[in-house]
């Protein structure tokens, strides 16, 4: 069989999403695999981490396998050398990829380029090893995914991709508020509502807050500025400036509602000092479950025993 990668969540289907999901569940209740045994995975980033990066090693430990850690500063994959060649090279020694990079085309390249299956582990364009830990969060939460309202407040950047295209798969409606200049790219929103078609998910863009929460299940932001933006952050403050996640946003979504954060969080900017402690918030179950669904990842990935 040809090798897979998991490289955006719209290649995924309504069915193969559930089952990583309920896959990364039963990972997170206990199930042992050594998936992994005897396999080096390479994790060749162009950003810092703190989440994937610790995540991504401990699964791949767990699973049996040996990460092997490639740092901004050591490869200058496109730099030093070729995207191509980094593909061919690393595909001689290891037996998968985790990516993290800027320009999204870098990890299909990667995945057209290696024999090995290649993962994204963030990409400008999206971050979907998140949105699988997103949405299982706010599945152990509210008991399902079909029929929720999730709202996202802030950037339509990667995370609000990955985690829009994942609720339209998982029958939830999505809502997004961004200011006109910082929307979801319009390719995304119709790949969000082709999918809602078959699903019963909708989408629903508006530049209000308050609107996107109102009776909402589940309330996210993410930062303004999204690593390799740092040049424009002023800019972004001002733009944001009335899309930060407060208190009493917050209350005007349901009672119940989550709070999520894929973090890191910028303090007083996208979410008030010391919302990552209100009742609502779930951001650590959230970071903690990247650990599970990525093992749902990899298992997948390499096959099951
Ligand atoms: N949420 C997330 O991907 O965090 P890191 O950038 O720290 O990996
Ligand atoms: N949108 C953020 C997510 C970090 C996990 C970024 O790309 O920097």
């Amino acid at each position: 069989m040809s090798k897979r990668d998991f490289i955006s969540v719209a290649g995924l289907t309504p069915d193969s999403l559930a089952a990583l999901l309920d896959s990364a569940d039963a990972f997170k209740t206990g199930r042992a695999s050594q998936q992994l045994a005897g396999k080096a995975i390479a994790m060749l980033f162009q950003k810092p981490s703190l989440r994937t990066r610790v995540s991504f090693d401990i699964a791949i430990h767990q699973l049996g396998g040996h990460p092997i850690y490639l740092g901004p500063d050591e490869v200058g994959v496109g730099r030093r050398e070729p995207v191509e060649d980094v593909a061919r090279v690393l595909s001689r020694y290891v037996q998968g990829i985790v990516a993290r990079v800027f320009a999204h085309d870098v990890v299909v390249q990667l995945a057209q380029h290696a024999a090995v299956p290649v993962v994204n582990g963030l990409s400008d364009s999206e971050h979907p090893c998140q949105a699988l830990a997103d949405l299982m969060t706010i599945r152990e939460r509210h008991g399902r995914l079909r029929d929720l309202v999730i709202a996202f407040v802030g950037d339509g950047n990667n995370c609000a991709a990955s985690l829009g295209l994942g609720a339209a798969l998982s029958g939830a409606h999505y809502r997004i508020a961004s200011p006109p200049d910082y929307q979801l790219p319009t390719a995304l929103l119709d790949a969000i509502d082709r999918i809602g078609r078959v699903t019963g998910a909708s989408v629903e863009v508006t530049q209000n807050p308050s609107a996107a929460v109102a009776q909402a299940d589940a309330v996210y932001t993410d930062v303004w500025t999204s690593m390799g933006q740092e040049a424009e952050a002023d800019l972004r403050k001002l733009a944001f400036a009335h899309y930060q996640v407060t208190p009493e946003l917050l209350a005007k979504a349901k009672p119940g509602a989550l709070l999520l954060h894929p973090l890191p969080a910028h303090h007083g900017e996208e979410i008030a000092r010391g919302m990552l402690d209100h009742p609502a918030s779930v951001v650590f179950d959230q970071a903690e479950n990247r650990l599970h669904a990525q093992k749902a990842v990899l298992a997948d990935l390499f096959g099951e025993a």
